[in-house]
């Protein structure tokens, strides 16, 4: 496969209906499709270490498990399924049998088929990315490395990307929380939680308190640092999500081997 015909296979999986509908589903705020695509980053941002670790190491691999790992969430909550967690821990097959279709149909739009190792490379990849908490170990760099990104955007970078700052104008104009939530595309919760951060970043007891602050400076501490990192980050991966497939073939590419000029050019992964 050429890195052309790679990025295109890519770009026909970001934009599948199966994919696209990850967009349905949030866990504590964060879009699903949004963090598959940070789980995709973070393994770019790791691709040259573990390639210089593991010489045979397949990115291609670890992109297409990355968008098609956590499938059957889709499924398990605006469908009957069964939960992705006992999915992972009793049938992981469930899980790697709908990538595997996905993939099938991506493959089928763009007449551009990944190799068999490729294909069972990803099956597994996909069936092991829950590590210890799953039924089948990560057996390869490739499946570890997914694991380990999954882990990492599912601990540090799952959570709403939204602040008090968002909440506060639309607290001032009268609207109620649940309204807000509606409005920014979260839940009452986290909107309450939100206004609970800031209350506590500027030391102040109550709401009245805090939208007292944000009409005099226009802005207040959203969060103690930590937490406020982890909303930026959020905000950054929701906006590029909703920039690809462009923002991510435009991080790809460059970790693609140059094509030289021969007829039929093969990609050395
Ligand atoms: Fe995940």
């Amino acid at each position: 496969m050429t890195a052309d015909q790679f990025c295109r296979l890519l770009q026909a999986l970001v934009c599948s209906p199966r994919v696209q509908s990850q967009w349905q589903i949030s866990d504590r705020g964060m879009p699903v499709f949004a963090h598959t695509i940070d789980v995709a980053l973070l393994c770019l941002d790791a691709y040259p270490d573990w390639r210089e670790r593991f010489p045979d190491f397949r990115l291609d691999v670890v992109l297409i498990g990355c968008l098609l790992h956590d499938l059957t969430k889709v499924n398990a909550r605006i469908g009957d399924g069964l939960s992705h967690s006992h999915i992972m821990t009793h049938e992981p097959a469930i899980a790697a049998g709908e990538a595997m279709s996905a993939l099938d149909e991506a493959q089928s739009t763009v007449c551009v088929w990944l190799d068999q190792e490729g294909i069972d490379h990803v099956w597994h990849v996909v069936a092991a990315h829950h590590g210890r908490w799953g039924k089948v170990a990560p057996r390869t760099p490739e499946a570890a490395l997914v694991h380990q990104s999954d882990n990492y955007s599912a601990t540090h970078h799952r959570t709403a990307p939204v602040d008090a700052n968002d909440v506060l104008p639309l607290l001032d104009r009268g609207y109620k929380w649940a309204q807000i939530g509606q409005l920014l595309g979260v839940s009452r919760a986290i909107v309450k939680s939100r206004l609970q951060d800031a209350c506590r970043a500027e030391r102040v007891r109550s709401t009245t308190e805090l939208l007292g602050i944000w009409r005099e400076q226009g802005a207040v501490r959203p969060a103690d640092d930590e937490h406020a990192e982890q909303i930026e980050r959020a905000r950054f991966i929701v906006d590029f999500a909703r920039r690809c497939p462009e923002s991510l073939l435009e991080r790809v590419r460059p970790c693609l081997p140059v094509e030289e000029q021969s007829l039929d050019p093969v990609l050395d992964w």
